[in-house]
């Protein structure tokens, strides 16, 4: 049965090198492949709970702890020498990347609404996409400057008629829930979410590190509570003047049950929010099924259910559908 076990946990790295590394991180692709054929690193990690074995997760506190691992023989010997260390962040830490270029998707939706805003992020993590405002745009045939020289400005390549803003949107109240929030004020926290961005991914590290600085002048507020039982209590506190948007980006999958992203969704829809989702296609498949044919590797960007156009996991790009640029 252990064998077994150890059979699957080694397909998994595999796949994660395939799947997910291929093509986006060299070294993690190399690394997870060897992970998957080194017996010593599957024991230690067949040791921790089921969803504690993530690759992403484990590459993140190799990491953390000693740097990235250059190889496996640096993995193995961490995992002889420094095992409980690992096996301690492993089991303190999930997977909270945190990346502010999403508002680069998101901003033509928020720019389009009756302003001024309430904002709510739920999976906010460290909150950093709770300050579109704060930031500067590089869409190519359209930009924003930045309200502060420091502030980072994220370049997104956009195709279709994406309705992309001429101001940034006015937001008079924020806040975010998460299970675990990240305070940006914590280098324990930052450097957790600087370890999670993969070795090849230097400009989501740098915009990291410029949105950090600028969440650290004014820190966002992130609620610790469950998107599933937390919502309306948070969404009460939001003033009835501003248009309240409900957002999350990389979250709904981490919800297990399409049951439960329903019951969220209801939440959601029958309250007065506008919401807007930037989830791996799957997460919804009924607002999938209204989208032109995904490219692969895209998270799809609705408002309200209706979708609006595929957009680079990172923010990095937007494709507008046609037809779509209407207000939201
Ligand atoms: C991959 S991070 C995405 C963070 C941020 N939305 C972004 O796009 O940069 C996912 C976050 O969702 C949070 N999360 C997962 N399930 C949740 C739940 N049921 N309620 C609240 N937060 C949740 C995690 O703790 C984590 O911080």
């Amino acid at each position: 049965m252990a064998e077994e076990s150890l059979v699957r946990l080694a397909e998994r790295y595999r796949r994660f090198a395939t799947d997910e590394a291929r093509g986006v991180s060299p070294h993690y692709e190399r690394l997870a492949r060897d992970i998957a054929a080194s017996a010593d690193v599957l024991r230690f990690l067949i040791d921790l709970p089921p969803p504690r074995r993530q690759p992403n997760l484990l590459l993140g506190a190799a990491t953390l702890i000693a740097g990235r691992p250059p190889d496996i023989k640096s993995l193995t010997r961490m995992v002889a020498r420094r095992a409980e260390e690992l096996r301690a962040t492993m089991l303190a830490r999930t997977t909270q990347t945190n990346d502010p270029a999403r508002c680069a998707v998101l901003l033509p939706l928020l720019a389009a609404l009756p302003q001024p805003l309430a904002l709510i992020e739920v999976g906010a993590s460290a909150g950093l996409c709770l300050l579109p405002d704060r930031y500067g745009y590089d869409w190519g045939h359209a930009r924003l400057a930045p309200p502060s020289p420091d502030a980072p400005v994220f370049g997104c390549a956009v195709t279709g008629p994406a309705p992309l803003p001429t101001a940034l949107p006015r937001i008079v109240w924020r806040a975010g829930l998460d299970l675990n929030p990240l305070d940006v004020a914590s280098d324990e926290d930052t450097a957790w979410l600087s370890a999670l961005i993969w070795p090849e991914q230097e400009d989501r590290r740098r915009n990291l590190r410029a949105a950090l600085a600028v969440a650290r002048r004014d820190p966002p507020r992130v609620v610790r509570g469950d998107l599933l039982r937390d919502l309306e209590t948070l969404m009460a506190e939001a003033p009835a003047e501003a248009t309240l948007v409900v957002f999350h980006t990389a979250v709904l999958a981490y919800v297990s049950t399409a049951e439960a992203r329903l019951h969220f969704v209801d939440t959601v829809r029958q309250s007065r929010a506008v919401w807007i989702s930037n989830e791996v296609p799957s997460v919804f498949h009924d607002i999938a099924i209204r989208a032109p044919a995904a490219p692969s590797g895209r998270f799809l960007l609705a408002v309200d259910g209706v979708p609006k156009a595929w957009t680079g996991p990172h923010g990095q790009s937007l494709e507008w559908f046609p037809g779509r640029e209407g207000p939201p």
